[in-house]
């Protein structure tokens, strides 16, 4: 598996050469100066050639400090952009907040120098969030955990590659005890999308170095950055004296068909063994990650005789081989990726072991070592958070926690907020506005119309004048509206009006003097009607409530609209004659599944419904049916079928659903549909839906839920294209306490079923993650899962088969035209091939899967957004360094 894995890889480097980051001219590049004042012009910094500018205008709260301690030291060096800083002794989280490009992965630094700037003697200790998820501790005080990184006596630096999802990107300094959290620089820089890639997460650094015995390392001039490195990565030197000998050349190292733009100090330079039979050795502290990523950057920088060769192993853990045998090209830069999983006991190694045939020691001219991390919260919805910070500069609202990323983490969610926050994959709702005493003036501002999943409204104790908007009628979820104390005046709309008559809001607005019920005294008309029913009198606001009740019930009797806040409400029973009503008498078959013929129906002649009646021939038929219903009765989710109703009568046994126009996956991506194939954007789009629908019933239902029979067919599609899971008829509840897994009789559909669920009977929600693969194996191959005729008839085996043989571009189907954003096709198969893994323990959860399928779908959009038409498709240029000599062979 992890040398399929390295092969995907290894396309994705020598394949897709999409963006191409301009060399030399920081285009892109993001440098701040935190704690710059504003009113000085941004500079260039001497001794690096960067330009900062201040940080003014990217966050709202803040002082300026500047370090004491002149001296650097080793490491680092001061330079002037690092000797001013912002501390933070206000408020729990404060944020940056940055415009970046959407869908590209940047290289995030932000620099930590303290210097006792403070005059207190004390390092702080904090937390470093990007978005909503946590990136690092910044602890100062652990000078052990800071020896890894880049020296930096008096400081640290924390460095992460990550995509941002959208165009802005908070990076929020969390305080987390009684020190002061400070920030010195924040540097962002752009890079090619085609180098540091992962299937899930982002890139935390650990360790990034180049091996000379003459550059020393308490040297600050000894760093290698920009702009000797175009991407100013920051490159510290190391060396192993005892062990190792220097080899250097004068001879330029060819670096252009190597993706990593690595500059020629380094590449220049390599470290080999001292006596002749021993092992490179080296090794790091792994910061609590198991997902480790190695990129070995080599180049032979010796001139050759012909009976010379250097070839090597590559090891971990001192015994596991990681990568296949390997030898550096002569003078021409090349980067071995490595991805491995394996824990490490503290530390983790790399052996560079000599094979029999070489008659040279190896050779590593520089690693960078990387741990996975994973960033699984979302932001909150974009539209919510426009709307938001509309409503906030309108009333010029400034709260000390309104930074960062308005629901989560919750602990940090705004005051005044609620929001619905049900899974990590997807993006939060605002779903509350509590801004009651908020010193609000002005009038009730049209932006909080956008907030359309909001409940409740609370603008009541401030100075809003103006009418009451007709807009609030409209939004469909709002249950109360709180707007006494105000100064609001007008009439209250009708639609309004007739709402909270019939009990669907709850509408306060007392202590509103000038605001009147009856529209008759809208325009000139001045005679006041106030609001009696709501006026102070204890008797009068009795008699009221028993009229309320009375009202109430009343309206309960009539069983014509249904209550906005019922969401069942439409669940029905019905009756085997009404089925036949509903179906036309079971005139139009939509198809046939396992348990039964499906029919078109019509329900109080308006809504389509799919009319499942199952056969009565089917042996497990009730038992099915049952669980079907069951579980439709208390799931809900946008990308699961909805139940519309079901009949339960003697033999007959129905289900209908709300009728899915386009039929399903499958038929999409078969010889059916191969006139007007699906793009690659609307695969992503609808792979990306069912994981949602599936992580749902994994980890959003209690108890959850495995669904135990996900394939193409089942996968349904409306009429916008929008992807709905159906059939449940197999699923199970899974095991929730002591019982460790549920022991089944084996089903599911053949070509999808989880080989190791087979073998053992374990049933596991890993089981639904691997037909999930498959599933998206299909949709990036249009294959038949299963065909007897291909030289491997199934379908994961074929990929790998075709993958092995280095065959990548028959894997795609060709009726896609190449119309697709390249590292987002590999990463979709990347990510599929983890999913078949045969070893469930190897596949990831549906929540990684959802997410990562999300960032395709972004790269692809981003794609079709133009950044990349121009030389998506002209620099198709394989890299020669990644020839077929060095594509591992599958185990
Ligand atoms: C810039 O602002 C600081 C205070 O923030 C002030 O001390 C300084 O004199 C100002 N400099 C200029 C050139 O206006
Ligand atoms: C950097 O700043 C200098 C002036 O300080 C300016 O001339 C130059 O164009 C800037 N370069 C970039 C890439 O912004
Ligand atoms: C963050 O930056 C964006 C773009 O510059 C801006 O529209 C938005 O108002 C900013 N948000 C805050 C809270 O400052
Ligand atoms: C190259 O190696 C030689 C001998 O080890 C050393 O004297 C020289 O300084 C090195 N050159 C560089 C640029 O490091
Ligand atoms: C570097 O390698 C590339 C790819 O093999 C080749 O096209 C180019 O001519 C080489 N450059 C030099 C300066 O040798
Ligand atoms: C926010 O909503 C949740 C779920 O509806 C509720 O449990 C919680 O009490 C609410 N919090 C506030 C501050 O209203
Ligand atoms: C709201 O109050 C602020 C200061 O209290 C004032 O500057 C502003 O003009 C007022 N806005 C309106 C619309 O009255
Ligand atoms: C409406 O606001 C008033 C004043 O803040 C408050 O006393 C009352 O409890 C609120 N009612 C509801 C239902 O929130
Ligand atoms: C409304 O504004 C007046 C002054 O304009 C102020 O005295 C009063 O406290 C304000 N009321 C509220 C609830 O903010």
């Amino acid at each position: 598996m992890e040398s399929i894995r390295r092969l995907i890889f290894l396309a994705l480097i020598g394949i897709s050469f999409i963006t191409i980051v301009n060399a030399q001219d920081q285009q892109g590049f993001i440098s701040i100066d935190c704690g710059m004042s504003r009113n000085e012009s941004s500079y260039t910094d001497e001794s690096t050639g960067l330009n900062f500018s201040s940080d003014a205008d990217f966050i709202s709260s803040g002082e300026s400090g500047t370090i004491k301690t002149e001296d650097p030291g080793s490491g680092v060096k001061y330079i002037k952009p690092y000797k001013q800083l912002r501390y933070f002794p206000e408020g729990t989280r404060n944020c940056y907040n940055l415009t970046v490009m959407q869908g590209t992965h940047y290289l995030i630094r932000a620099v930590f120098l303290y210097a006792n700037y403070d005059d207190l003697k004390q390092k702080p200790i904090f937390d470093l969030h990007l978005g909503p998820n946590f990136w690092a501790t910044i602890d100062l005080q652990d000078i052990f955990g800071n020896i890894e990184r880049i020296r930096l006596e008096e400081g640290t630096i924390e460095e992460i590659i990550h995509m941002p999802k959208s165009n802005t990107l908070d990076i929020c300094l969390v305080k987390r005890g009684p020190t002061t959290p400070f920030i010195s620089a924040l540097e962002l820089r752009p890079l090619r999308d085609d180098t540091y890639t992962t299937t899930t997460g982002s890139l935390k650094l650990i360790a990034r170095s180049y091996f000379s015995n003459h550059d020393s390392f308490s040297n600050p001039e000894s760093i290698i950055r920009y702009p000797d490195d175009v991407h100013d990565r920051l490159w510290d030197v190391y060396f192993y004296n005892e062990e190792w000998t220097e080899i250097n050349t004068t001879t330029p190292v060819n670096t252009t068909a190597n993706a990593f733009d690595l500059p020629q100090a380094i590449i220049s330079k390599a470290s080999i063994p001292k006596g002749a039979g021993k092992s490179w050795n080296n090794f790091w502290f792994m910061q609590n990650t198991d997902d480790v990523h190695l990129y070995l950057h080599f180049a032979e920088i010796q001139a050759l005789k012909p009976s010379d060769s250097r070839e090597f192993s590559i090891l971990w853990n001192e015994n596991t081989k990681i990568s296949d045998d390997y030898s550096p090209l002569e003078f021409m830069a090349d980067t071995v990726p490595i991805r491995t999983s394996t824990k490490c006991d503290v530390t983790c190694s790399l052996d560079l072991t000599r094979t029999k045939s070489s008659t040279l020691p190896p050779s590593c001219n520089a690693i960078e070592v990387f741990g996975v991390l994973q960033l699984l919260q979302s932001e909150t919805d974009k539209n919510d958070v426009t709307a938001l910070k509309n409503i906030q500069a309108t009333y010029r609202l400034q709260k000390t926690s309104w930074q960062g990323d308005p629901c989560v983490p919750i602990q940090y969610m705004w005051t005044g907020l609620n929001c619905s926050n049900m899974f990590p994959s997807i993006p939060p709702r605002i779903t509350s506005l509590d801004f009651s005493n908020f010193g609000l003036n002005g009038t009730i501002s049209s932006d909080i119309q956008y907030l359309n999943q909001l409940q409740k409204l609370d603008l009541s104790n401030n100075n809003l004048t103006g009418k009451v908007p007709e807009f609030l009628a409209k939004l469909k979820l709002l249950t109360v509206i709180n707007l006494s104390g105000n100064n609001l005046s007008g009439s209250i709309p009708q639609s309004l009006r007739n709402m909270d008559k019939n009990g669907l809001i709850t509408l306060l607005i007392k202590g509103n003097e000038n605001l009147c019920l009856d529209p008759s005294c809208d325009g000139n008309n001045k005679k006041k009607l106030l609001v009696p029913i709501l006026a102070s009198a204890a008797s009068v606001g009795i008699i009221t409530a028993v009229l309320l009740v009375i009202i109430l019930l009343l309206r309960k009797k009539k069983p014509s609209k249904a209550s906005r806040s019922s969401m069942v409400a439409n669940k029905r029973s019905f009756t085997y004659e009404e089925v036949a009503v509903i179906t036309n008498n079971f005139e139009r078959t939509l198809g046939e599944g396992g348990f039964g013929v499906v029919y078109h129906g019509n329900l109080n002649g308006n809504e389509q419904v799919a009319v499942k009646v199952l056969s009565e021939s089917s042996a497990q038929g009730y038992k099915q049916f049952k669980a079907e219903v069951d579980l439709l009765l208390r799931v809900h989710h946008i990308n699961l079928v909805t139940l519309v109703g079901y009949c339960d009568e003697g033999q007959h046994l129905v289900l209908i659903y709300e009728y899915m126009s386009n039929g399903n996956l499958k038929q999409h991506l078969s010889e059916e549909c191969a006139s007007s194939p699906l793009s690659w954007e609307n695969r992503l789009r609808i792979a990306a839906e069912t994981a949602q629908g599936l992580e749902y019933l994994h980890i959003g239902c209690k108890p959850p839920m495995i669904h135990r029979d996900i394939k193409s067919m089942n996968i349904l599609l409306d009429n916008h294209f929008q992807a709905k899971l159906g059939d449940f008829g197999l699923s199970r509840s899974f095991p929730v306490g002591s019982e460790t897994h549920v022991s089944t009789n084996v089903a599911g559909s053949p070509g999808y079923l989880d080989p190791e669920y087979y073998r053992t009977n374990w049933l596991t929600e890993k089981s639904d993650v691997f037909s999930f693969g498959v599933v998206l194996l299909e949709i990036i191959t249009s294959q038949p899962v299963i065909d007897q005729t291909r030289e491997k008839s199934h379908i994961r085996e074929w990929v790998g088969f075709k993958l092995t043989n280095g065959d990548i571009k028959n894997i795609v189907d060709p009726s896609l035209n190449e119309d697709y954003d390249t590292s987002s096709l590999w990463k979709a198969l990347e990510l599929a091939m983890s999913c078949v893994s045969p070893s469930s323990s190897g596949r990831p959860n549906m929540s990684q899967v959802a997410n990562e399928l999300q960032e395709c779908l972004l790269s692809e959009n981003s794609r079709k957004g133009g950044r990349h038409d121009v030389d998506s498709k002209s620099s198709f240029e394989p890299s020669i360094s990644f020839g077929p000599e060095h594509i591992p062979d599958a185990r």
